[in-house]
């Protein structure tokens, strides 16, 4: 197979396991992490199919789409800092607006009832085509889980229009994975901890009953 070209800011857990997963199916990725540390040792064991950019905005040159697989906590922040070229790409977000207090309990960072989609759209600039996705799996399980036979297993995404969707679907595919839209960004609760599709290793069949029971 031949592939496109992604960018991944953010490699640690599960920015690791989303691009070698991709790297697997044959993309093209651009890498970039807080310090170029965690991408090097990445780029380093995917051999050719992945470069170390010089910093996040020069992870977006050439690439189709871009990965955010960073902590709902610096999101924002980063969507700030490349915000104009983002303007013409599919920006595909796994993050869950989760984060962990003083005794490791995990805390929601949003208000019931508020999905990250939502929050998400708004820090983007107009032009960007939103997908959320590849945040419904433990890293490990993403890792294990890909092209799995004889049935394979689903990745559940919500995206904001045909492109998006498009663009999640190709990426989910190159992933070893069946992609399964549970419809636009306004569902993307579903997808997070907590949600009923979160944390689901299952067939297309099993999916697609999933989707329309919760919907
Ligand atoms: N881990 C999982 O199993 C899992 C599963 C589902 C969803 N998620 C979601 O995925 C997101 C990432 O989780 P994670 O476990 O991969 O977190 P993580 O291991 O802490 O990795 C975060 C990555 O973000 C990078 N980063 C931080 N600030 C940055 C900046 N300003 N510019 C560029 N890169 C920056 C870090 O760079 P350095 O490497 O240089 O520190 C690191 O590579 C979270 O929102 C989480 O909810 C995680």
């Amino acid at each position: 197979m031949t592939g496109g070209t992604t960018a991944i800011i953010g490699t640690g857990g599960l920015g690791s396991a989303i691009a070698r997963r991709l790297a697997s199916g044959g993309e093209h990725l651009r890498l970039s992490s807080a310090d170029a540390g965690s991408a090097g040792a990445l780029a380093a064991g995917l051999g050719g199919a992945a470069v170390v950019a010089a910093d996040n905005l020069d992870a977006l040159r050439g690439a189709g789409a871009v990965v955010l697989a960073l902590r709902f906590t610096v999101l924002n922040s980063v969507i700030e800092q490349i915000a104009e070229p983002l303007a013409g790409l599919v920006v595909v977000v796994p993050s869950n607006p989760v984060s962990t207090d003083a005794d490791g309990n995990i805390v929601n960072l949003l208000p019931p009832g508020q999905s990250s989609g939502q929050v998400v759209a708004g820090w983007l600039p107009p032009g960007a085509r939103l997908a959320m996705a590849f945040g419904t799996l433990p890293a490990g399980v993403l890792e294990s889980a890909g092209n799995r036979s004889p049935e394979p297993a689903v990745l559940f995404y919500a995206a904001a229009g045909d492109r998006a969707g498009e663009e999640a679907e190709r990426l989910i595919r190159t992933a070893g994975f069946e992609p399964a839209k549970i419809g636009g960004i306004e569902q993307s609760g579903r997808l997070e901890v907590g949600g009923d599709l979160h944390g689901l290793v299952v067939g297309p069949a099993a999916a697609a009953a999933l989707i329309s029971d919760g919907g």
